[in-house]
């Protein structure tokens, strides 16, 4: 395999990465240590962990994380490693606890993380110095990320940038409907990359193409996007439009971007008929028949619906394996049967990821291929130039 730098400078603008990035097992651990674990990852929302003791676990590639509130009502994340031989402490996915006691030995955890108790341990041992170890926990209104190292990027700009949009649905009170986790046997970058474009939405989504204009070309967009600005106003919803994403974020932040595009005629909202799924959102007072993108980071991507809000965050298992976890996100005092029906709310972006999940399984097959070399991008795929070209960067980044 020749070496990173080299595979780099070799890196054709505008072409699909060279094999050895989805095949390396070095490159992987350098992802691991540069991209993955140094950058913020949406965890889920605050109303899923409303009281005190209410926790989740949150496992992306080799490490686990615990997000729990304390009794004194703050969220905080630990490692879900034991300070004694390093088990695993939580092996439930979520619930409500008044302590963690480790599987193995039985140490016991507060809320807070110190160390409460340990079997017969020496008289002079240190409890103050054994506490589970911190990880990065961050809340952007309402919506929960975490960083596996102790420098993350700043969110400074992404707070304040997107708090005008995000303050239009109210995410801060928004609730989680429905969580999904779909296992993709493939490299997470081949997840991310599908995501960033819409060239194969004609091809694989007749559901979702039906709706959305990011099938078109530019031109014809661009005409249904001055439309739906027309239409903005009278229904409560303002025009926004930032770009911080990728290459383009400033450094030392994590980027960030949001823009609001049209649905096709008769669709109000995301779903198999066209007609709203929940009530309307934040400051939201009719259907602008619009929908949302919003980008944090490099894993996490929102679409908002004037009646719901959909969350992917993709991110890797292992080099081979994938998960794309999905949030259905609605008012929060919305309620199931009376407001929304899961099976209506999930409709679209069940089946989208379903078709998703085929088409990065067979792209994983192809690219470790001996007949596989880097193919151009089409002009829809440009999102996806930008982001390979930010992994490059990210990659070499000491
Ligand atoms: S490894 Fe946790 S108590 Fe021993
Ligand atoms: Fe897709």
């Amino acid at each position: 395999m020749p070496a990173l730098d080299e595979l780099i400078r070799n890196h054709r603008p505008g072409y699909s990465l060279d094999q050895a990035f989805y095949t390396d097992p070095e490159i992987y651990e350098l992802e691991l240590k540069r991209i993955v674990y140094r950058n913020w990852i949406l965890a889920g929302h605050i109303s899923e962990l409303p009281q005190p003791g209410d926790f989740k676990v949150v496992n992306i590639a080799r490490e686990s994380a615990i997000i729990v509130r304390g009794q004194d009502g703050e969220l905080r994340a630990f490692a879900n490693v034991c300070r004694h031989r390093g088990s695993l402490v939580c092996l439930e996915a979520h619930g409500n606890t008044r302590k963690f006691s480790c599987p193995y030995h039985g140490w016991v955890y507060g809320l807070d993380g110190e160390l409460q108790a340990a079997r017969d341990m020496p008289a002079d041992f240190d409890k103050a110095a054994h506490g589970l170890k911190p990880v990065s926990l961050d809340v952007i209104h309402g919506l929960m990320f975490i960083c596996f190292t102790a420098e993350p990027p700043s969110l400074d700009g992404c707070k304040r940038d997107l708090a005008a949009p995000m303050a239009m649905f109210d995410f801060p009170n928004l609730k989680v409907a429905a969580h999904r986790s779909y296992p993709i046997p493939a490299n997470w970058k081949l997840c991310i990359e599908n995501y960033q474009e819409c060239y194969h939405c004609a091809t694989a989504h007749p559901e979702y193409a039906r709706m959305h204009t990011l099938t078109l070309d530019l031109d014809k967009r661009a005409r249904m996007r001055a439309e739906l600005r027309k239409r903005m106003p009278a229904c409560g919803v303002d025009d926004y439009d930032v770009h911080f994403i990728d290459t383009a974020a400033r450094p030392g932040e994590m980027g960030y971007g949001y823009s609001r595009s049209s649905l096709f005629r008769d669709y109000k909202t995301g779903s198999e008929d066209g007609e709203p799924v929940a009530p309307l959102l934040g400051k939201f007072t009719a259907y602008d028949g619009g929908a949302s993108d919003f980008s944090f980071g490099a894993f996490s991507f929102l679409l908002a619906y004037s009646d719901h809000v959909v969350a992917y965050v993709f991110t890797p298992v292992d080099q081979h394996n994938s998960t794309c976890e999905i949030y259905w996100l609605v008012r929060g005092d919305a309620e199931e049967g009376r407001d929304y029906d899961v099976d209506r709310l999930t409709w679209l972006w069940h089946i989208t990821t379903l078709a998703d999940k085929e088409i990065i399984t067979n792209n994983a097959r192809g690219v470790q291929s001996t007949y596989y070399e880097p193919g151009p991008f089409a002009r829809m795929e440009q999102p996806e130039r930008v982001y390979t070209e930010w992994l490059l960067q990210e990659l070499q980044r000491p």
